[in-house]
């Protein structure tokens, strides 16, 4: 270990490291076998890590500008008898076919890709690429690759095989954005849930609020719809639920859409917070709660940005929201190289709670923790209710921005904290709790994928979720770049 990438100094990485992670996944492996390089696999895990993510990045040359911009990847690992099938597939989105065939990218991205030839070629290009990258969810008999802006794809739940754009059986309309954050109500009315949304947004917002059955016979049909419309522009990409709640932040950002229009730039680069001026809790009532069929009422938030929220939960007439903030929307400029951006110049997402009270709307801002994260979580069957601990990606300092390097675990309660960490060399991304039986509430296993920097690949990473000792490592045949988010489908 060389003295500029000490534990814990103000460079615990190397960029290029972190970078390296970026790159074209070459090939598509099935049923791959899993080497254990350390430790073993718990013979208790039987089901399936799915996980999304960018998995092309370049076409003849030329680099996407962010990479939220990649074509989708759908990654698969079956747990049986202690050992791991690998497989990965690219979601093969017609846009994704087309570009294939012609060997160069023939759509602007949404967070900046550019077509070659300037702003005369993008100018009022307006069509979207469905990149299909951002989750991947089990829904009924489907498995869905997600992405918020457009239909999802379906693919082959055992040999990830695309079968197509899906509108769920004439559920959604042709193109309708249906977003890659589902939530998974653990059994609030009896039996497993999952709720999501659509957002339709323009001078006014609509959000479509859809629950699902996730448990027997009935699993996939759609039990609840309702639409509701907020005036303002809205950047939805997550949510919160309670028993009685939805709940969202409709960030204080502007949108300037002429860059956009003009070709100089990419939709979400035309975002900017509002200086000043604060955002607004959209609560939404579920159908199947005690205010079902009420009005949504809508309070005012604190400043700051959010993507992602931990979870929510009910305390009488206050209800109690935690999640990641940024000071600003972060967004790479024209000019950038995502692989060279300097961290520093990038806001650090910050875990808040905020409890917001029903009836007087007055709210109560606590940060849970000042280190930067992301990817938060608790144990899927407290989604909803009050948890005390918590699992997320974070950075290796304390403050300050930087490559998300650690798990940690947070007591929500007492702020008690324990981690496991792959610095310097090491990236990690989005952990997923699977509960053991037991039902103790943070008995169970952590799993995630990190970026080896010094072999130069992706290894699977299983840990003790109670106290996040190394359970097992994994290596992966395959590079895989810095992926988003995904999902564990029981056996
Ligand atoms: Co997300």
């Amino acid at each position: 270990m060389t003295q500029s990438i000490l534990k814990g100094s103000s460079k615990s990485f190397d960029r290029k490291d972190w970078s390296s992670a970026y790159q074209n996944v070459p090939e598509e492996l099935t049923n791959s076998k899993l080497k254990i390089i350390k430790g073993s696999v718990p013979s208790t895990l039987k089901g399936t890590f799915y996980r999304n993510g960018p998995g092309q990045l370049e076409r003849n040359g030329q680099w996407v500008h962010h990479p939220f911009d990649g074509d989708g990847m759908i990654s698969s690992m079956k747990f049986v008898n202690g050992e791991v099938l690998f497989s990965n597939r690219f979601v093969q989105t017609k846009e994704f076919k087309e570009e294939v065939n012609a060997g160069k990218f023939l759509y602007r991205g949404v967070f900046g890709t550019q077509k070659k030839g300037g702003a005369i070629t993008n100018a009022f290009d307006l069509r979207l690429k469905n990149i299909a990258n951002t989750n991947v969810l089990k829904l009924g008999n489907k498995l869905l690759a997600l992405w918020e802006a457009s239909n999802p794809y379906s693919l082959d739940l055992k040999t990830l095989e695309t079968h197509g754009e899906s509108n769920l059986d004439g559920i959604l309309k042709n193109k309708e954005p249906f977003s890659a954050h589902p939530r998974f109500d653990p059994g609030h009315f009896g039996s497993k849930r999952i709720v999501t949304f659509g957002v339709k947004t323009g001078p006014k917002s609509t959000i479509r609020l859809m629950e699902f059955s996730n448990e027997g016979d009935n699993s996939g049909v759609l039990l609840s719809d309702r639409k509701d419309t907020f005036n303002g522009f809205s950047f939805l990409h997550d949510f919160a639920i309670t028993p009685n709640w939805s709940i969202f932040i409709q960030n204080a950002i502007d949108f300037n859409p002429l860059p956009y229009l003009m070709g100089r730039k990419g939709a979400a680069q035309c975002l900017s917070s509002k200086n000043n001026s604060k955002g607004k809790f959209l609560l939404i009532p579920r159908e199947s709660g005690k205010y079902a069929k009420e009005s949504p009422r809508e309070i005012d938030a604190p400043e700051g940005f959010v993507f992602h929220h931990l979870n929510a939960w009910e305390d009488k007439e206050e209800l109690i929201l935690e999640s990641i903030f940024y000071n600003d929307f972060p967004s790479i400029k024209p000019n950038e190289n995502f692989k060279e951006i300097d961290f520093n110049n990038y806001p650090e997402g910050i875990l808040k709670s905020c409890k917001i009270n029903l009836y007087s709307s007055k709210v109560e801002l606590k940060t849970l923790s000042n280190q930067c994260c992301e990817f938060a979580t608790v144990n899927p069957l407290y989604q909803g209710l009050p948890a005390t601990h918590s699992w997320m990606a974070s950075t290796e300092n304390k403050t300050g921005n930087a490559p998300l390097q650690s798990i940690k675990k947070l007591n929500l309660k007492t702020g008690e904290e324990c981690f496991w960490s792959c610095a310097p060399r090491g990236f990690v991304s989005e952990p997923l709790m699977i509960p053991e039986e037991s039902l103790v509430e943070d008995q169970g296993w952590v799993l995630t994928i990190i970026w080896n920097g010094k072999k130069q690949l992706s290894e699977l990473i299983i840990l003790n979720a109670e106290n996040l000792k190394h359970q097992a490592t994994l290596e992966l045949p395959l590079a895989i770049p810095h992926g988003l988010h995904g999902s564990w489908v029981e056996e």
